[in-house]
């Protein structure tokens, strides 16, 4: 089945006959013709069946074919301006490569749980099929950003001896009769490998096992996380509004009509350019409370918090320097006021809250070791990621994002779950 045509590329087929194979969208009929909207992946095109150029058993099998049917169909590539696609088929012959049950999913508003335990089959529809195609190319424009500034890629394992992101939210399994965990985050292993590659990031699936049910919480999700050698928090917040300006504009450039499928005000995503508003947690504590919010001070910011600061700003703004005692162990305290850490998380606008959390890391041996005791994690599973500050230590930073947070602000989606093709929440595992 290689010289089959894509809807995608039909253009190439203007005034010529093609085969393309896909499955049945939609579908009508009226007297001698009957319209197939046919969609194969790359595009929607529709297929006019006239009883005049078909024998008849095929114009008969049009009759009724049940949403969903694959079909292959041959026939002459016409232009038409007023459709989707530009182009028509009209059909020469038709072949019925299998015929679908009813199909589950109608036009009608279906329940989120109905369609999410039909996932596997909601992925056919338009807007599910945009979001994926969005995430395809973020994606692809991190791994380009990483790529061609000189990143070394290095896997991360998933399988880990202790917690990275703190222990409420591990997942344990039984690792030959010893404990081990899912991976929360492939930092400390990025911070080795930056001592032997300057540069680095990793990409892949993290876990945590959060146990409330949100809007932006998921039990695993896929997280691209760049670690950088003799670089501080400033250094860090350069690479990170250079890096999501990059994604935004890469997106903005490759998934116009997905965007637009989406009814994404693209507007909110072109104001994305540098340079990003930097703003302290003490400045960002303020202009909660000014919003007349309550707010307990040295408290993390919930989601709340979170929009009421974003929403200041027309892009992402960089909220630095929190309070040690909410952020994990590895942070660097700020030396100006060692209570605070030499962090930053990225809060994007219109209330989508942090995208990317990072930071300075602590390079001092000792200091790090009393981190870890104060934090009650156990030393044994630390030693290798002491010995980074044994044998050569030097200032050094990075960060990690979610990359489904990314995709709900960049397709303006209000729940994350349609960002994943799979999704894993407290609540499903399934399908
Ligand atoms: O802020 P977090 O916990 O930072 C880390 O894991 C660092 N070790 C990263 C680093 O510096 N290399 O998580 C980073 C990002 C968040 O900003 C958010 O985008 C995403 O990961 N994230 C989640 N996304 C979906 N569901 C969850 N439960 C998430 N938890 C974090
Ligand atoms: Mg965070």
């Amino acid at each position: 089945m290689r010289n089959k045509t894509y809807i995608g590329e039909i253009s190439n087929y203007k005034d010529k006959d093609a085969t393309i194979s896909g499955w049945l969208y939609n579908m009508r009929s009226s007297g001698k013709l009957h319209f197939l909207m046919v969609r194969d992946g790359t595009g929607i095109i529709q297929v006019v069946v006239a009883k005049n150029d078909v024998d008849e058993k095929t114009f008969e099998l049009c009759k009724e074919l049940p949403q969903e049917s694959s079909l292959k169909i041959t026939g002459f590539v016409v232009e038409d301006k007023r459709a989707p696609s530009g182009y028509e088929i009209q059909a020469k012959n038709v072949e019925l490569v299998h015929r679908a049950d009813e199909y589950p999913i109608t036009p009608k508003e279906h329940g989120t749980t109905f369609l999410m335990d039909n996932r596997h089959l909601w992925l056919r529809s338009s807007k599910q099929h945009a979001i994926l195609k969005v995430r395809h190319s973020i994606i692809r424009a991190c791994r380009d950003y990483f790529d061609n500034n000189n990143y070394t890629l290095i896997d991360a394992p998933i399988f880990t001896p202790a917690a990275c992101e703190g222990t409420s939210t591990l997942f344990e399994t039984d690792y030959f009769g010893s404990k081990a965990y899912l991976t929360q985050s492939g930092q400390l292993y990025m911070e080795a490998a930056a001592m032997s590659f300057g540069k680095v990031y990793c990409f892949g699936p993290t876990f945590r096992a959060e146990k409330s049910k949100t809007r932006r919480h998921l039990t695993e999700f896929w997280m691209i996380e760049p670690e950088i050698a003799y670089c501080d928090l400033d250094g860090d917040m350069d690479i990170a509004e250079e890096f999501i300006e990059y994604i935004v504009q890469r997106t903005l450039e490759e998934r116009k009509e997905e965007l637009k499928l989406l009814q994404r005000d693209t507007s909110k995503l072109e104001t994305v350019q540098r340079p990003f508003p930097r703003i302290s947690y003490d400045e960002a504590v303020k202009i909660i409370k000014d919003s007349g919010l309550e707010f307990e001070d040295g408290n993390d910011f919930g989601s709340l918090d979170e929009t009421i600061v974003s929403e200041q700003f027309d892009r992402p703004v960089m909220v630095h320097r929190y309070p040690a005692a909410v952020k994990a162990f590895y942070m660097k305290g700020d030396p100006g006021d060692l209570s605070k850490a030499l962090c930053v998380d990225v809060l994007a606008p219109e209330g989508y809250g942090e995208i990317i959390g990072g930071g300075q890391r602590e390079d001092d041996l000792n200091i790090l070791e009393s981190k870890i005791k104060e934090h009650d994690l156990p030393m044994e599973a630390f030693d290798w990621y002491l010995d980074v500050r044994k044998y050569g230590s030097v200032p050094h930073a990075g960060f990690g994002m979610g990359i489904e947070r990314a995709v709900s602000w960049i397709c303006g989606l209000k729940h994350i779950r349609e960002t994943i093709p799979f999704p894993r929440t407290i609540s499903r595992i399934k399908p």
